[in-house]
């Protein structure tokens, strides 16, 4: 069977990339790109627009085109969601549970949906967080996320549906922005460097996280939905391991390039989302299981947001 891939959320951080990835595995006309709102810079390939809590909608879609996988992207990220979580968990859960469904129903042969390190809470230990830990999130966006963990694990043992996850850091990249997430600083902290010179922070210096340059996240996802199906052992969703730093670690690397730039720090209410996150990850599970292995540091990851973002001035 030919595979056709539908990203849902496709205008968003990672779609913008992850659509790109896909297209030159696929082919162009093999992945269809759909979000509730078409992407800024439109893409070469199909686009329809696309709400995924609508069931008929998603079912019509899948149907047209012949869509054998999805990747499910659409979701409230941390700050955004405790801003409205009954909406938040509606969106996330009925999304997921949608596309779970069509996959039971045989409409569906792979499903990829990415879980996120805000399944760990505060009593989680924070150091090389282990893949199996205590976790009791306490923010929405992590308890949807724990969630849909356990949700696809069920559907994976109860159905056979061929779903895999992977437990995202925090993400940076050049060619989108981020969505309202609590690492978005690692993001904005470039454009602004490039453009006054400073940034206020909205996390504390010493706020070490687990973040990751995207070039690795989306060689991570197309790596763990292209492997063997025995290799995938863990159902709900993998821990991945990128690069562990702070605010000041990142400040002190872009001085090495722009040796003026200055940040100050106002921490708000994504610092209480922070604080109960895991410093850095222990993903040797992705590395024993399907292989991973992470290619950016710290160094080589700032060297290249400011090469390419330069370019786009
Ligand atoms: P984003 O906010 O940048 O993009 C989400 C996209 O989903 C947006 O384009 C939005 O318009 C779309 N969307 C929202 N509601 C929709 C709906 N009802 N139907 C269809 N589309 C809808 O998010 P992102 O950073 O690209 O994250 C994608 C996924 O990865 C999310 O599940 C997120 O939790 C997860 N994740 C992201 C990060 C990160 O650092 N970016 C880290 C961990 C996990
Ligand atoms: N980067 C995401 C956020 O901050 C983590 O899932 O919400």
């Amino acid at each position: 069977m030919k595979d056709k891939i539908l990203v849902i959320g496709s205008s968003g951080q990672i779609g913008t990339e992850l659509v790109e990835a896909l297209r030159v595995q696929f082919g162009s006309d093999n992945v269809i790109a759909s979000d509730l709102k078409a992407p800024e810079i439109p893409g070469e390939g199909l686009f329809e627009a696309l709400d995924v809590t609508d069931r008929e909608g998603l079912l019509r879609i899948v149907k047209k085109h012949g869509i054998t996988q999805i990747y499910l992207l659409a979701a409230l990220l941390s700050a955004t969601a405790e801003k409205n979580p009954l909406f938040a968990w509606k969106l996330n859960m009925e999304g997921l549970l949608n596309v779970l469904e069509l996959a039971r129903e045989k409409h569906l042969a792979k499903v990829y949906w990415p879980s996120s390190i805000a399944v760990f809470g505060p009593n989680t230990p924070k150091d090389h967080t282990a893949q199996y830990t205590i976790m009791e999130p306490s923010t929405v966006y992590g308890i949807s996320k724990q969630s849909g963990e356990r949700w696809c694990e069920y559907y994976y043992a109860k159905y056979g549906v061929d779903v895999r996850s992977l437990r995202y850091p925090g993400l940076i990249g050049w060619k989108s922005a981020p969505g309202g997430g609590t690492t978005d600083y690692a993001v904005h902290i470039f454009h602004e460097a490039l453009k006054s010179g400073s940034y206020e922070c909205f996390l504390g210096p010493e706020t070490a996280l687990p973040m990751m340059y995207m070039p690795d996240a989306i060689r991570a996802t197309l790596e763990v939905m292209n492997a063997d199906p025995g290799r995938i052992k863990i159902r709900s969703s993998y821990n991945l391991g990128g690069i562990s730093f702070s605010p000041k670690d990142l400040a002190e690397e872009i001085r090495k390039i722009i040796p003026a730039f200055k940040i100050s720090y106002k921490p708000d209410s994504r610092q209480q989302i922070a604080d109960t996150w895991p410093r850095s990850i222990d993903d040797s599970a992705s590395r024993l299981d399907w292989g991973w292995k992470p290619l950016y540091d710290l160094k080589t990851m700032t060297e290249d947001m400011f090469i390419n973002l330069k370019k786009k001035q």
